[in-house]
């Protein structure tokens, strides 16, 4: 019986999962997504086109693998059947490759103008990304929520109009505007009629495969800091988009798991609020911002950009269990003459290399840096790891030595094909 890869960021998101998704794709059968919705935003470039992928997970451009929404996730079918009609315009056969999940939870919209009344609202703003992802979550544990297969219920009306009178009580306290509940009834219907073919039993599909001996790749989106446990709380979001939502939102289970590939990139980012201990709020992180191209894929917002955290990818390393990184923009960090790295925090004049999300504690941390040479050169034509400069290879080592875990795959460029493959 085969046993599933897993891609997680190591961060706050956006450390390009997606295209570490992509190359295992090659050689997978089946990929998967398991939390989060379409406040991902998956960025990959195959042949000159770029792919900004929201819901669907990523393998599905190799246009041979199977692509599985998870019960974990939350659905938006209006930007599904967007995502799913762009893929078809590219060729992509989605209607042979796709399957979602019968338990994954249905967004609304009045998921979405909950999420903007309640940020609204809040006095420290998280900067959510405004797609009502939280309050869909929390119908999910609030028992209230719309999966799938309700959808093709009877009482699927019924269930749906009380919701939305429900919601529009808040609005309306909140001198917010209501939902419109027969546009809304109408509209889902026939998104419920348009994405039937691809709803399953994704779990017990899942199961099966694995023990047809089918290679399976799992797609996490978001990343470990952004965790509504480990991450930085209340910045978060409202899933667990580490190593125990993978299993929850898909069914598998842990004797399941073989390689979690953790991804990072040479630098780190962040949207939206909370703590950020390495970020430069000064003209180096507008430098990476603008060689990285550090804008959001989904909200277009400017991203906050620093150097990389070792502090912090040793805590998502031991959280997950990632046994292979995959080091994203290293052709961006070679840009500049020198560079640095955080090797550990200095908290109230004592130096610490261990981790904790504790909020005093991460703004109290300040950076203690290590200087590394850069000026690495055009790396993205380097196809081996020997091929690159003496520089970035010490760089990498300096990651696998600290963190006690081999660096596997290397972003050299934007291109699929920029991406040096280690043994
Ligand atoms: P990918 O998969 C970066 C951030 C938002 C906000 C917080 C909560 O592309 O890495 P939410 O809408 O989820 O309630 O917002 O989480 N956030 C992300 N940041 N990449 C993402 O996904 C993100 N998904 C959510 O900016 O700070
Ligand atoms: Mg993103």
């Amino acid at each position: 019986m085969s046993k599933a890869s897993v891609v997680l960021g190591c961060f706050y998101g956006d450390e390009g999962k997606g295209r570490t998704t992509d190359y295992l794709a090659q050689f997978a059968d089946v990929s998967v997504r398991a939390t989060g919705g379409n406040n991902a935003g998956h960025t990959i470039n195959v042949n000159g086109v770029k792919f900004a992928m929201r819901l669907i997970p990523s393998g599905i451009l190799s246009n041979k693998t199977i692509a599985v929404i998870g019960n974990g996730v939350v659905l938006n079918p209006e930007v599904l059947i967007g995502e799913i009609e762009m893929l078809k315009s590219h060729g992509i056969d989605v209607d042979k490759y796709l399957k979602i999940s019968n338990k994954a939870h249905v967004i609304f919209p009045y998921h979405s103008s909950l999420d903007v009344m309640l940020e609204n609202k809040r006095k420290h703003k998280i900067g959510t990304t405004k797609n009502g992802i939280g309050p869909a979550y929390c119908d999910k544990y609030e028992r209230s929520g719309i999966r799938m297969e309700d959808m093709y219920k009877d009482n699927f009306e019924e269930v749906l109009r009380h919701q939305i009178s429900v919601k529009n009580e808040l609005l309306v306290a909140a001198g917010e505007p209501v939902c419109d509940a027969d546009e809304i009834v109408a509209k889902y219907k026939e998104y419920a009629e348009r994405l039937k073919m691809y709803v399953c039993d994704t779990v017990t599909l899942l199961h099966k495969y694995l023990k047809e001996d089918k290679y399976m790749v799992v797609e996490g989106a978001q990343a470990t800091l952004l965790d509504i446990d480990f991450g930085s709380y209340p910045f978060v979001t409202s899933s667990n988009p580490t190593i125990g939502g993978i299993l929850t939102g898909t069914g598998l289970s842990a004797r399941d798991i073989g390689d979690v590939y953790g991804v990072i990139k040479a630098y780190s980012s962040r949207v939206g609020e909370g703590p950020y201990v390495t970020e430069l709020k000064d003209e180096i992180g507008d430098r990476i911002r603008e060689l990285g191209h550090e804008y959001g894929t989904v909200t277009k917002r400017p991203r906050r950009c620093g150097w990389l955290d070792l502090v912090t990818l040793k805590y998502a390393i031991d959280l997950n269990g990632v046994n292979y990184i995959n080091l994203n923009h290293l052709d961006t960090i070679g840009r500049f003459d020198t560079f640095k790295a955080c090797v550990a925090y200095e908290v109230n004049g004592v130096e610490t290399t261990d981790f904790s999300t504790n909020e005093e504690f991460l703004n109290n941390a300040k950076p203690v840096y290590k200087e590394f040479k850069g000026a690495f050169g055009d790396v993205a034509k380097c196809k081996t790891y020997e091929e690159l400069p003496k520089e970035a290879r010490e760089y990498i080592e300096f990651i696998e030595e600290y963190t006690d875990t081999k660096v596997k795959l290397i972003g050299t460029g934007a291109d699929r094909e920029n991406m040096i493959v280690r043994d």
